[in-house]
Order: structure tokens, then C-alpha cells, then sequence
């Protein structure tokens, strides 16, 4: 399967199977959305089916859920599991503080929910999404339907006071038609290129009528674990100020993952 895989895709696999080792038997595990989540959720899937291993998950989303089912892990709601003993999730970006964007997919809103709800968060990483200052990459915040393009009007204006490179902001679409969350909503992205302070923002965002959630998730991730398009591994982790790095093997087996379209 090696062969078949972009550096990148080699990457965000590596970073999903060695974090998949994290989970124990037992555990409850919020599972992420994106397609570095849908590889550790594959990789979970085989341990379940392998070692026998159980576990109870809370997906992040509708497509996560279906997946998750697919490869034989038990899911569960949040109210139902209460508390969460780890939530792995992929990311957009992530600075040297741990901080991240999430919502490229357009799951923010359950992501930002379950990692807050769990006693640690994990980040699953290829090498690509490590930055100084986050604000590259579009900051998605989920907005309701209801007065959109008041709310839109309402979010450019307050961005003139924020500390950002840029302020061009765009609705999300699906085709014609504007992006729906899994709760109904829409998704406005930010253009900010840099993001001065991000947690400021992502307070003043969250105070605005009709805006739901933003995708910074600040002082949530607790370890990354960080994939390398030629098998290496970093696993770091901001608690203890750790760096481990390793080497992932390839195996034949892990071709599991060649029906894989997310
Ligand atoms: C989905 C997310 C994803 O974690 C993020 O977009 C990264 O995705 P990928 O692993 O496909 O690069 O936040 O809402």
C-alpha cells in the first residue's frame, strides 16, 4: 500500500496509527471528522476486529458516524457517554502553544463540543498543518440560517477592530446552494492570513448574535501527534513538554485503508 500513497496521505496515516495506540480498552473515544480522523478511525476499527479490542465512540459527525459503524466500533451519543476519556481529531493548523483551527470539513461545532468534553484531546497532523501564527488557513464559524446575511454584515464589521492580516470573509457553499452543518447551520470563513490574537477573537466571535461557534480551539489539544510523508512520527505533548519521535511501519495489512474516499 505504500507505493499507492501521496507523501501526504503517508503522513496523516502514520499519524493516525500511532494514535490509535493511545486508545485502551474500555475507553470512551471521541472520534474526529476529516480525512486524517477517517484514517484513525480505520486504524481503531482494525484493533477492534484484531486484538478484540472495545471501545465506545462519539463521532463528530454524521459521515464519521457511518464510518465508524462500518469498521465495527460501537457509537454512542454524547449524553450518553457523559464524559470522554480522549477525543483524537485532526486540524486545520496548530501553533507552537497548542492552539488550532478546525472546520475545514465543516464539523466544528460537534468537534469543538466532544474535545471539550473529554479529559484529553489528541491531534492527528501531517507535517503541513504546523504554524507560526495561525490564520492561513480560513477561520470557519458556523452561523444559523436565520438573518444570514445579517449576521455575515454583522461579523465584516466587527472584524475591522480585530487584530488580523486580512478581512475578507466568504458564505461556504455546496454547489449552488450554501453549506449545511450537521445541525442546520451555515459557515462563514474568514480570510485573516494573520490571526494577532486568537483568543480574543474567538470570544468576540462567539458574543455576536447568530454566530454559533468558531473553529479556534484554544488551551483544548493536549498532545499532537505529527505525521511525515517517509513514515516518522513526532509525538508531543504540552503537559509534560515532550518530544518522542519514531518511524511507523508499512505493513501489507494496512491496505485497509484503499477503499477509503473521504
Ligand atoms: C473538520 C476538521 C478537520 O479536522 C480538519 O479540516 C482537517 O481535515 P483533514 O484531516 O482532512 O486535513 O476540522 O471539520
Amino acid at each position: 500500500m505504500s507505493s499507492e500513497l501521496s507523501p501526504i496521505d503517508k503522513a496523516k496515516f502514520v499519524c493516525a496509527k500511532r494514535a490509535a495506540q493511545f486508545v485502551e480498552n474500555g475507553m470512551r473515544v471521541g472520534l474526529g471528522t476529516g480525512s486524517t480522523a477517517a484514517w484513525l478511525v480505520r486504524c481503531l476499527g482494525e484493533r477492534v476486529r484484531d486484538e478484540g479490542l472495545h471501545i465506545t465512540g462519539v463521532p463528530t459527525s454524521t459521515r464519521t458516524a457511518e464510518l465508524a459503524r462500518e469498521v465495527g466500533i460501537d457509537v454512542i451519543t454524547l449524553d450518553a457517554a457523559k464524559r470522554l476519556d480522549l477525543t483524537i481529531d485532526g486540524a486545520d493548523e496548530f501553533d507552537g502553544a497548542f492552539n488550532l483551527i478546525k472546520g475545514g470539513g465543516g464539523a466544528l461545532l460537534h468537534e469543538k463540543v466532544v474535545a471539550t468534553s473529554s479529559d484529553r484531546m489528541i491531534v492527528i497532523a501531517d507535517v503541513g498543518k504546523e504554524v507560526e501564527t495561525l490564520g492561513a488557513f480560513p477561520l470557519p464559524i458556523e452561523v444559523i440560517p436565520f438573518g444570514l446575511q445579517t449576521t455575515h454584515a454583522l461579523v465584516d464589521e466587527t472584524l475591522v477592530s480585530m487584530d488580523v492580516l486580512g478581512r475578507d470573509s466568504s458564505l461556504r457553499m455546496d454547489g449552488d446552494k450554501p453549506f449545511v452543518t450537521d445541525e442546520g447551520n451555515h459557515i462563514i470563513d474568514l480570510h485573516l492570513k494573520r490571526i494577532g490574537d486568537a483568543r480574543q477573537l474567538a470570544m468576540t466571535l462567539n458574543q455576536l448574535p447568530g454566530v454559533v461557534e468558531n473553529g479556534l480551539l484554544i488551551d483544548i489539544c493536549d498532545t499532537v501527534v505529527l505525521g511525515f510523508g517517509d513514515g516518522k512520527v513526532e509525538v508531543r505533548d504540552i503537559n509534560d513538554g515532550t518530544v518522542a519521535s519514531e518511524r511507523m511501519v508499512f505493513a501489507e495489512s494496512d491496505n485497509l485503508f484503499s477503499d477509503l474516499s473521504d
